[in-house]
């Protein structure tokens, strides 16, 4: 940066050609027109301010050098519904309520954000131990935790500098976290192996997001990035893809397949944008908000193959995995499918996935807990993704250790398992045979219905359907209960 100096010589700014500190005055005492003079000698405070004005009083008062029309011009093209002026005025008219003002109601409910323990969901007991745990670790002395509770408390603090989760961490995550992660993906996906390598904790996925559309968007003109999303949207695409001035290129979700994605529709988006713009990546939200569908398999097996012919890195935000109620459906998750496909997409095509603390039975969005997976990222970027993240240092300890805790929740025979499945608002029996059904169709009683040992868990199959009909029923029992106790256990 370089003012000048009365005599016109090039200085760095602020310092006059004699090295004595210098300022510029107000445009109207100086004979020289703005920004081209500097005195030395006066104060500093008035240094380099060509916008500034002496009022009636004598006083002298500056523009501003902040202003809306100097701003970064991206972020005014930022906008996030979800937390725009509808939900800016219910707070005015809460406090108006407050203050007594009649309306015609008495309060105003907040159905505009995901928040669930702001809508009075009740916190997971297990998950809240371990964290308390882990935030005052003088309650590990205490008779009143479980013991598997402070046990992952002793784990996660054992795995953070000094004990503590007030150090901060690697920039990737806590190691240990990351691994557990890691197992919990393999399950998830039937055995796809998992690298802890290629997982990233995040506060919440909303930063992993941002992170890589940040790696993602580059160029100019007709080559600037442009990024696919669906229409209706989750509105942190949109608004992130603002700030970084990327180009927003729309695919619309079909209303009346069950807002499913078609194909035709990713092909003229894709076909358009690329007049414009170069569309680096394709983002999916599944299952999705607002829209809520659960994309089937067959739909997830064509966007994979649409993104390696296009060449497109696929986003796949999948915090709302387990959310999943509607009869017949199922989560797909685009890593196993990725993989499933085999080695020519597995080998090749680029994702990454999401998946947060703050939605499902979990609700915890306050922790700003998250993860996410990159698969087949190029070496050198992957390497520019970890320097990006170690820019922010860390995401949140007691985030990262809630993430732990629900890739890595209390299993039959712990003693917190009874309870975190009431929490779950199942009984284990329960939640054993609604899986049952819905994967295999397989109607079985849950044995709490009868009464049973506490602690122990049944289910009453009756053995009345004919004989070939059994033989294939209790070879789908045993297939279903093989892959229940190794998923849980
Ligand atoms: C589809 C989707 N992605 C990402 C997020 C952000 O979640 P987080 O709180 O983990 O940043 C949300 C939040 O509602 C969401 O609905």
């Amino acid at each position: 940066m370089y003012g000048f100096s009365a005599a016109g010589r090039k200085t760095p700014r602020g310092t006059s050609s004699s090295g004595v500190r210098s300022m510029l005055i107000p445009s109207q005492l100086s004979p020289f027109p703005p920004q081209s003079i500097a005195f030395s000698g006066v104060s500093e405070r008035r240094r380099g301010l060509a916008q500034e004005k002496m009022n009636e009083n004598g006083v002298f008062s500056r523009d501003k050098v902040l202003t809306i029309d100097t701003m970064n011009p991206t972020v005014k093209n930022v906008e996030y519904a979800v937390r725009g002026p509808i939900v800016q005025r219910a707070m005015q008219i809460e406090k108006e309520l407050r203050e007594g003002v009649k309306k015609p109601f008495t309060e105003v409910i907040k159905a505009n954000i995901g928040d669930a323990h702001a809508m009075g969901q009740q916190p997971i007991t297990f998950f809240r131990q371990v964290l308390a745990l882990c935030s005052y670790p003088e309650l590990l002395n205490e008779n009143m935790f479980p013991e598997d509770a402070k046990n992952r408390a002793q784990r996660i603090l054992q795995a953070c500098g000094g004990g503590s989760v007030g150090a901060y961490s690697a920039s990737q995550g806590i190691d240990c976290v990351r691994q557990d992660v890691a197992r919990y993906i393999e399950r998830r996906d039937g055995g796809v192996p998992c690298d802890p390598d290629n997982v990233y904790l995040t506060t919440g996925a909303s930063d992993g997001i941002v992170t890589m559309l940040k790696l993602l968007v580059c160029g100019e003109g007709a080559s600037r990035t442009g990024v696919m999303i669906s229409i209706p949207q989750y509105p942190l695409y949109s608004a992130a893809l603002a700030e970084l001035g990327a180009v927003q290129v729309n695919y619309y979700l079909n209303e009346e397949k069950c807002w499913s994605m078609d194909l035709s529709e990713l092909e003229s988006s894709l076909a358009e944008a690329r007049k414009h713009c170069n569309p680096k990546a394709l983002c999916i939200i599944n299952p999705g908000n607002p829209t809520g569908q659960v994309q089937s398999r067959q739909c997830i097996e064509d966007v994979i193959r649409f993104a390696a012919k296009e060449r497109l890195f696929l986003m796949a935000d999948e915090v709302y995995q387990d959310n999943v109620y509607a009869e017949g459906c199922q989560f797909h998750s685009f890593k196993k499918v990725l993989f499933e496909l085999g080695p020519e997409y597995s080998d090749n095509v680029e994702l990454a996935s999401f998946h947060s603390t703050s939605k499902c039975y979990m609700g915890e969005c306050g922790f700003r807990g998250g993860y996410m997976e990159v698969i087949n990222m190029d070496a050198e970027v992957q390497a520019q993704l970890s320097k990006l993240v170690s820019v922010r240092l860390c995401p949140p300890i007691p985030g990262q250790a809630l993430m732990d805790l629900v890739v890595n929740s209390p299993q039959p025979g712990e003693p917190s398992h009874i309870t975190f499945m009431k929490a779950l608002g199942q009984a284990p029996d329960m939640f054993y045979c609604m899986k049952l059904l819905e994967e295999t169709g397989i109607c079985l009683v849950p044995g709490s219905g009868f009464g049973q040992k506490d602690g122990t868990y049944h289910f009453r199959m009756t053995i009345l359907p004919p004989t070939e009909k059994l033989k294939i029923l209790l070879a789908k029992v045993k297939e279903f209960h093989q892959k229940f106790t190794q998923q849980y256990s």
